[in-house]
């Protein structure tokens, strides 16, 4: 082989060699999926990296946006919030952008300038929509928010971090980060006004689902020695539900068990215990507490994922936390206690629910 041979064949490979990088380049920009085979992964190691990671794979489905794109009640909540409260000229941070349809209701809606940002690859999505709606004036920054760096600060932080339990999406640190980071003095959080609830239920007869060792008459089965064996874990206790059907009412009268105001909380504000009393309204078995969430922005402009709530958000569950069941008339008085390690962890809750007869009560 001649040395202008060597030169030709040399040249040649490192052509083949660019072109090659170049077309995968494009590929991956196309697939971004697929850069999880090129790059090492990060050291996942604490909880929050862990769900950070849940989070980015989850949100990178299309079934879980559309999920969310097809809630009426959702949408419309947003869609009005967004056109109560951003004005023109507004500069704004759309947290979790998913495919970009709060920050494009944002931009319709007169602001300057908006910063896009979602650590999902559904972000890619995202830019082709805005691209095809003919809107300009919103940057996707493709990273997780606490990797986000702006030369400005923002009039609006504009999110939708909510979980079926309300902070299970790391909601509250990742909106305080923003707002201590980007936003102005008097700056708007929206939604920032949020009140989670826990309260004790009667489950319809037929949809009711006792624990195993509650069943003492399955066609003259009896199961109540399988107490001996009650799981310890918090995942057999707390079921996660959307379905309307299963709730017969509430045996008190409804009240916030947490109120947060995202403009001042901190993670650390919010308590890990709370202990609070029901007065029996309605009286039935007591199956359990049910955990739901509502977000505010205006007395007349609230999301709520109630299970009795006609104007309830479809999309968003709810999670019922068992309890041995107890027969409790009107007047009995509860007493419930609720502690948990992790707000956005339910597996670390823990509860306790103490019944009190109403006669005795009186004595
Ligand atoms: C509940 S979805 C809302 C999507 C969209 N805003 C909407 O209302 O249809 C939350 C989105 O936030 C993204 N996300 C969650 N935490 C994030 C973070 N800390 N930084 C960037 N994106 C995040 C997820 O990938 C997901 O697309």
């Amino acid at each position: 082989m001649s040395f202008s041979s060597i030169q030709r064949f040399t040249v040649s490979v490192s052509q083949r060699v660019r072109r090659s990088c170049e077309f995968l380049g494009k590929w991956l920009a196309r697939n971004p999926q697929r850069k999880a085979w090129f790059y090492a992964p990060e050291n996942i190691t604490t909880p929050a990296e862990k769900y950070r990671q849940v989070n980015e794979d989850y949100f990178a489905d299309l079934h879980a946006q559309e999920r969310m794109l097809a809630d009426h009640q959702r949408m419309d909540f947003y869609h009005e919030a967004i056109r109560r409260k951003i004005k023109a000229g507004d500069r704004v941070i759309d947290l979790g952008t998913g495919t970009g349809i709060l920050a494009a209701f944002a931009s319709r809606q007169g602001a300057e300038q908006v910063y896009a940002v979602d650590h999902s690859s559904i972000i890619e999505h995202a830019k082709m929509l805005a691209a095809e709606n003919g809107i300009e004036n919103v940057d996707f920054e493709d990273v997780h928010s606490s990797k986000l760096y702006l030369d400005e600060e923002v009039d609006v932080i504009l999110h939708e971090q909510i979980g079926d339990f309300l902070f299970d999406e790391a909601m509250v640190p990742n909106v305080c980060d923003l707002r201590d980071r980007f936003l102005k003095p008097g700056g708007l959080i929206l939604p920032s006004q949020f009140e989670l609830f826990c309260e004790p239920i009667t489950m319809n007869d037929d949809r009711r689902e006792p624990y195993i060792w509650e069943l003492t008459d399955v066609h003259g089965f009896d199961f109540s020695s399988m107490e001996e064996s009650r799981p310890e874990n918090a995942e057999y206790h707390g079921l996660v539900s959307c379905d309307l059907g299963v709730v017969k009412h509430f045996m008190g009268k409804p009240e916030p068990i947490i109120e947060v105001d995202l403009h001042t909380i901190t993670e650390s504000t919010l308590p890990l215990t709370i202990t609070f009393k029901r007065k029996v309204i309605n009286a039935g078995i007591l199956d359990g507490l049910v955990i739901y969430m509502k977000a505010k922005v205006d007395e007349d402009l609230v999301l709520s994922s109630s299970p009795l709530d006609p104007k309830r958000a479809p999309h968003w569950g709810y999670r019922i936390l068992r309890l041995d069941q107890h027969e409790a008339k009107v007047g009995d008085e509860m007493e419930i206690t609720l502690a948990v390690k992790d707000w956005a962890d339910p597996e670390t809750w823990r509860w306790s629910c103490g019944v009190w007869d109403a006669e005795q009560l009186e004595e």
